[in-house]
């Protein structure tokens, strides 16, 4: 067993760092507190090639594997976890499924330019749109329709909670094609946002991850070419799944990152503040919080590197995702709520990012996969379902 990264991965993991400290962490509170996406760190991003990190180079990529991606985006998330959602629903959630399931046409058309992160010198982004107002963790009941009107489709129904929803360019959308055959009636098209009928509501205003763009979007009478159906007809529940099966991985580093920013800031504050005649980190209330969160944290590492592994030796991750992602979002919440208890009143104010940690960490239990939705994954693969 070997846990040393290679040359290439420390390479990426330090190019990260410095992207995180030089580009995300100036204006990182204004951003949040203006709930102002993150357009310049996200072109930077697709400058740095992070847009397609796993992408073969032949459809624009940077044809990384799996680890390379989870090490950018545990260290983005430690300074910027909106920044991080943003570039990790775009990897895993648009580029990822395009790669494994989509025609020559649609990667030439689609992947090459979402990979890139630019097309015409703009910004070009995708979004994932499978939840519903009525369809959360229970994502078969697709209530979007989609009709198969002989030369085209047409596309009907909301979307909802969608991250990058009105800065993405194109949309990976679930909707329901045969709706007596269930979820195995669900397809998966392509849909441009600047199309007739396609409608972005008003941006969430959220607890956490305050940055990133989350809209819910419309469909009225879409007129949807043939060709952007991703697969087989009915394939669309078993794309969702397969994706977010790599998601899960994503925001399990960014949990891991969120966890990981907390912890350092609250290392070096415990080393500078004293009381009681003494720098608080040589409290054992102090010191015995750092040493659970250090702990709590090399767990989610391992797990979230280790479901990382999987995926690149191409094995079944599915179960090692759901256990990244259930563990490192519980950690992230919880070494985030204990930084804030160690910087005491400062923790509760902006100015020491502890604050902003705790409240984007708990998004991370919730999207891409309740935590009660991991554990029904991990559950049923434990009882043999
Ligand atoms: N890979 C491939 N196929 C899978 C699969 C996987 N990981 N998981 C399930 N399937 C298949 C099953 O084999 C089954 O197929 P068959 O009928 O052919 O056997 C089919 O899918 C249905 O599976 P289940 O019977 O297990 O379905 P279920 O209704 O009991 O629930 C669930 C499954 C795990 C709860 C699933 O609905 C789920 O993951 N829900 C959560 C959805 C989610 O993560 N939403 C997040 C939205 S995206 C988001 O947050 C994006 C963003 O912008 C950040």
């Amino acid at each position: 067993m070997d846990f040393t990264l290679s040359e290439e991965q420390r390479m990426i993991q330090q190019a990260a760092r410095d992207f995180a400290q030089q580009s995300c962490l100036p204006g990182v509170i204004d951003r949040d507190e203006q709930q102002k996406f993150p357009h310049e760190q996200a072109l930077q991003l697709a400058e740095l090639g992070f847009m397609g990190m796993m992408v073969d180079p032949e459809f624009g990529g940077a044809g990384l594997d799996t680890v390379s991606y989870v090490l950018a985006i545990e260290e983005i998330s430690k300074v910027d976890a909106s920044t991080g959602v943003c570039m990790s629903v775009n990897n895993s959630l648009v580029c990822w499924g395009l790669e494994k399931y989509g025609t020559e046409e649609q990667k030439r058309k689609y992947l090459t330019p979402l990979a890139q992160g630019r097309k015409d010198g703009a910004l070009y982004l995708g979004a994932f749109l499978l939840s519903e107002p009525e369809a959360g963790s229970d994502a078969t009941s697709q209530r979007t329709t989609v009709e198969d009107k002989g030369d085209h489709f047409l596309l009907n129904g909301i979307k909802n909670w969608i991250t990058n929803g009105s800065s993405a360019s194109v949309y990976l959308v679930m909707a329901q094609g045969d709706p007596a055959n269930g979820h195995k009636g669900i397809n998966t098209l392509i849909v441009e946002k600047n199309w007739p009928g396609v409608s972005v509501g008003a941006k969430e205003n959220k607890m956490g991850i305050r940055a990133s763009d989350t809209h819910s979007i419309s469909f009225t009478d879409v007129k949807v070419p043939k060709e952007n159906l991703i697969a087989d007809p009915g394939f669309g529940f078993q794309f969702a799944m397969k994706t977010l099966d790599g998601g899960r991985i994503g925001i399990a580093a960014q949990a891991l990152g969120i966890a990981g920013g907390a912890y350092e800031r609250s290392v070096t504050y415990a080393k500078e503040r004293k009381a009681f005649g003494k720098e608080i980190a040589h409290h054992q209330a102090i010191q015995f919080k750092l040493a659970d969160m250090a702990t709590r944290i090399e767990a989610a590492r391992m797990l979230c590197y280790k479901a990382a592994w999987e995926k690149d030796q191409e094995m079944d991750y599915s179960t090692s995702a759901a256990m990244a992602k259930v563990y490192a979002s519980e950690t992230a919440m919880w070494v985030s709520t204990q930084a804030v208890q160690v910087h005491g009143g400062y923790g509760y104010v902006k100015e020491f990012h502890v604050e902003r940690m705790m409240r984007d960490a708990k998004i991370t239990e919730i999207y891409e996969g309740t935590s009660e939705v991991q554990r029904m994954v991990i559950g049923r693969k434990v009882i043999g379902k």
